[in-house]
């Protein structure tokens, strides 16, 4: 505790756990210079810099150094960064994965222990490149998006209650493609308002009604965007609408004509990316009890489960928790009903409404589910005052559109398989598994 009076942080504190003997570190003591600021820099400035969300900026040592003991509780904790996927149970490779890894967050810790040394400025990086609020942040890897549609316009006041904007635009797509990945985009003005936006394409059918054929995007508050795996394709189809819901929580900043922009970038059809000749993949909402059919009690705790089942075999390629302020954790199980066996394949248990990913499991890593096993979702509310995030544990809390209802549901992007494409899916696995155990000299 000496250190951290030393550089007078006192309010953090009393927060910081004295670990005895935690992280010893190995040898040499972690600097600023050497190591930190990397560390920082990757997994920290994109947000914490000026002008971008985090409070406060971390772009050299005098700016990190005063909130060194919070750091340390925050990233021992893994609230920072916020990517809320537990890391000791389910499928742990992940794409676009904001995860430190252990090593880094045992520097960390060693770092402040030794009272933040600066080390040798010689060995500081250069500083690093970040994209633009209001930028395409798939742009680096994938460049511009090859269409996009924009929301019609709506003013968005400095305060107020929650507000829905859901109109309906064309889509200008005149020839049906398959995604390969697709971002929602807030306005950069607009960017802290903008709670959630979603867009569902409208096709017409034969008879020329309009009706909903299929999710194109979710987007919430901190969420980066989602890439459709190789083999599988999320259809853009030709002559559509896109219905929008976008849902505004205004804060303390007026825009006026805002507009949402979502990106899509196509697959090239060189590589067979047409219809029919890959899986069908969709993106649905999956709502746990109905959706809405339970009820919080004030100073109480909830459970609930959702539970779908398909008739043939299916992939799931993301998995993206959605609760609200008493929510505090999600999972993801499968039952096999031939074997009996229950298996969790992803958990969020700090839940953290300020933040939404989509979990997309690597290639090759995506959870294979056989026909008739059961996809269960477990939700766990907190509605006493322990839950940080309750903003009133005296209130009998249901589902609901506000901000302070709570929310039930996942998204998952799932692709039909058929019998062949499941058992050569699962072969190929088998096969890696083999090698993966070979290379280890037959040790499991
Ligand atoms: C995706 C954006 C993002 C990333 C990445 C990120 N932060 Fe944050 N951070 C925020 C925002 C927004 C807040 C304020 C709201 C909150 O606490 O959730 C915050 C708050 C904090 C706080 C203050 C918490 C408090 O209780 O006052 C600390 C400390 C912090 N971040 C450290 C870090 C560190 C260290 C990293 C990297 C290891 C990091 N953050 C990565 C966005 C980010």
């Amino acid at each position: 505790m000496k250190k951290i009076i030393e550089i007078g942080l006192f309010s953090a504190m009393a927060m910081v756990p004295a670990f005895a003997g935690a992280a010893e570190p190995a040898g040499e003591v972690p600097t600023y210079s050497r190591e930190v600021s990397r560390i920082i820099q990757d997994n920290c400035q994109i947000c914490h810099q000026p002008g971008q969300i985090g409070p406060m900026s971390f772009t050299s040592y005098e700016e990190v150094r005063p909130w060194a003991p919070l750091i340390r509780l925050k990233v021992q904790e893994r609230e920072m960064p916020p990517y809320q996927y537990d890391h000791d149970i389910g499928v742990q490779e992940l794409k676009g994965d904001w995860r430190m890894s252990a090593e880094d967050i045992n520097t960390i810790v060693a770092w402040v222990d030794a009272g933040s040394p600066l080390g040798n400025t010689e060995e500081l990086p250069p500083p690093k490149q970040f994209p633009v609020v209001g930028e395409w942040r798939l742009g680096a890897e994938l460049g511009p998006p090859d269409h996009i549609i924009q929301s019609s316009k709506w003013d968005v006041p400095a305060n107020g209650q929650d507000m829905w904007w859901e109109p309906e635009v064309d889509t200008g797509i005149t020839e049906s493609r398959c995604i390969k990945a697709v971002e929602t985009l807030p306005s950069a003005a607009a960017h802290g308002s903008t709670h959630h936006a979603n867009s569902h394409f409208i096709t017409q059918n034969e008879d020329g009604e309009w009706e909903t054929f299929g999710r194109l995007s979710e987007y919430a508050y901190g969420k980066l965007g989602e890439l459709v795996p190789e083999g599988a394709c999320r259809t853009a189809p030709a002559n559509s609408k896109v219905g929008w819901s976008i849902h505004y929580y205004p804060d303390g900043n007026a825009v006026a004509d805002d507009q949402v922009t979502v990106g899509i970038w196509y697959h090239d059809e060189e590589d067979n990316f047409v219809e029919e000749e890959s899986y069908p993949q969709d993106l649905r909402l999956y709502a746990l009890d109905g959706g809405g059919d339970y009820l919080i009690p004030p100073h109480g705790k909830l459970m609930t489960q959702g539970f779908h089942a398909f008739d043939h075999p299916v992939r799931i390629d993301s998995w993206q928790p959605h609760l609200h302020l008493r929510g505090v954790a999600m999972s993801m199980e499968v039952f096999y009903p031939e074997t009996g066996q229950r298996e969790t394949i992803s958990q969020a248990s700090n839940w953290n409404a300020g933040w939404n990913h989509s979990h997309t499991y690597d290639d090759g890593f995506q959870p294979l589910v056989p026909a008739g096993a059961t996809i269960i979702l477990t939700s766990w509310f907190d509605n006493t005052a322990a839950n940080p995030r309750n903003p009133d544990p005296d209130q009998w809390v249901g589902a609901g559109q506000r901000t302070t209802d709570e929310m039930s549901h996942a998204w998952i992007a799932v692709t039909h398989l058929d019998d062949e494409g499941y058992d050569k899916m699962l072969a190929e696995r088998e096969e890696r598994e083999q090698r993966t155990v070979a290379a280890s000299g037959g040790v499991r």
